[in-house]
């Protein structure tokens, strides 16, 4: 895998939408930049990257991402300080990541430089897009999808690497009440759930349609085998308090290696709060909610940064937990945020500057 030209091609947009947003009112996801990073892979070789005006793509109907779903995707955040200044958080982490899934997914590793040189030209051109202000931020999806023709089952010959970036404020709009599945799961040992494949999403979808139907926004997974212990909260890691512990599940083949949930353990050690790694009962959270130990529920992802739960429901039953005063969920994500918009000092070398 070799690429063929080092250097990033721009084609920039005749004009700017930019005028057009509102940026006070952004719903997730639903806007794009003037521009969009895209690469070919094809005779086994990265062909030069390109920076080119947002559009619609070209790709055969028969092409494998429409039938095998052979694609995987990553999130990530850029964020500007008060001063004008660009930053990343941990993107090593995302771009390992990607790798990593690409290969589950028997998709070519994207080389290093495509990914980050293409990101930093692109973010430097879509700068006025990057607002200051904490809760703001320019949401970066790095994608790559099969673009091969034909519908045999196999891995494709010919891949595109494209990232697209939409500017975002918070991800759940109120509260968040989340029901424990009891039937459906998320991923299974041996499969895929620690990839960032599309299709992990998709299989999401109608379970999530069903809770939302009962009044639940999300759901808690539970591993397949006997579904008594947790695993996910929808798309995001979980994290519960019991007491003044905060516990979080092991990652595994089946648990996404979340960047978010990984500094949120740093952070809490560097707090002086007990973090405990270890599987998780859903009794447990039944049995805290009745005795009062279960103090907090909060998911931690990218998007939704990090996200207090206030009810869950298991089995016909419905748990609401009480406001905390000091909300582990609050402090750490000052923490978190401070350290992403260049607020507060930044100890772990976290921050990327673009
Ligand atoms: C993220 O948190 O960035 C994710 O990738 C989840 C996505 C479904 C919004």
């Amino acid at each position: 895998m070799e690429l063929v030209s080092q250097k990033v091609s721009v084609q920039k947009a005749d004009s700017s939408k930019i005028g057009q947003v509102d940026f006070d009112n952004l719903a997730f996801g639903d806007i794009f930049t003037d521009h969009m990073l895209v690469c070919d892979y094809k005779n086994g070789a990265w062909q030069t990257p390109e920076i080119v005006p947002y559009q619609n793509l070209e790709i055969a109907p028969s092409a494998r991402v429409f039938h095998y779903g052979q694609a995987i995707f990553e999130g990530m955040k850029a964020y500007k300080d008060d001063n004008g200044g660009i930053w990343l958080f941990r993107p090593e982490e995302n771009f390992k990541r990607f790798n990593v899934s690409s290969s589950r997914m028997a998709m070519p590793e994207v080389p290093e430089h495509v990914f980050f040189e293409g990101l930093k030209t692109l973010l430097k051109l879509e700068s006025d897009w990057i607002k200051p202000g904490i809760g703001n931020s320019l949401y970066i999806r790095p994608f790559a999808i099969a673009s091969h023709a034909g519908i045999i089952a196999s891995p494709a010959d010919e891949y595109k690497f494209m990232v697209i970036c939409s500017p975002a404020q918070a991800y759940y709009g109120g509260e968040v009440r989340v029901k424990i599945a009891e039937k459906f799961s998320r991923a299974a040992n041996g499969g895929f759930g620690y990839a960032k494949a599309a299709g992990n999403y998709a299989g999401q979808f109608y379970p999530t349609n069903l809770a939302k139907e009962e009044g639940f926004q999300q759901i808690v997974w539970t591993d397949a085998n006997t579904h008594e212990y947790i695993e996910e909260a929808g798309t995001m890691n979980i994290f519960i308090r019991f007491n003044d512990t905060l516990v979080t599940c092991p990652i595994s083949d089946r648990i996404l290696d979340g960047v978010t949930r990984k500094s949120v353990i740093t952070l809490a050690e560097h707090l002086g709060i007990k973090v405990e790694i270890r599987p998780i009962k859903v009794q447990e959270l039944v049995d805290g909610a009745q005795d009062g130990s279960l103090k907090e529920i909060f998911g931690s992802g990218t998007a939704a940064v990090i996200s207090p739960v206030s009810g869950f429901g298991y089995k016909e039953k419905r748990y609401e937990l009480q406001t905390q005063e000091d909300s582990y969920a609050t402090r750490l994500k000052g923490m978190l945020t401070g350290i992403q918009y260049n607020t507060v000092e930044d100890s772990f070398g976290w921050r990327y500057s673009v």
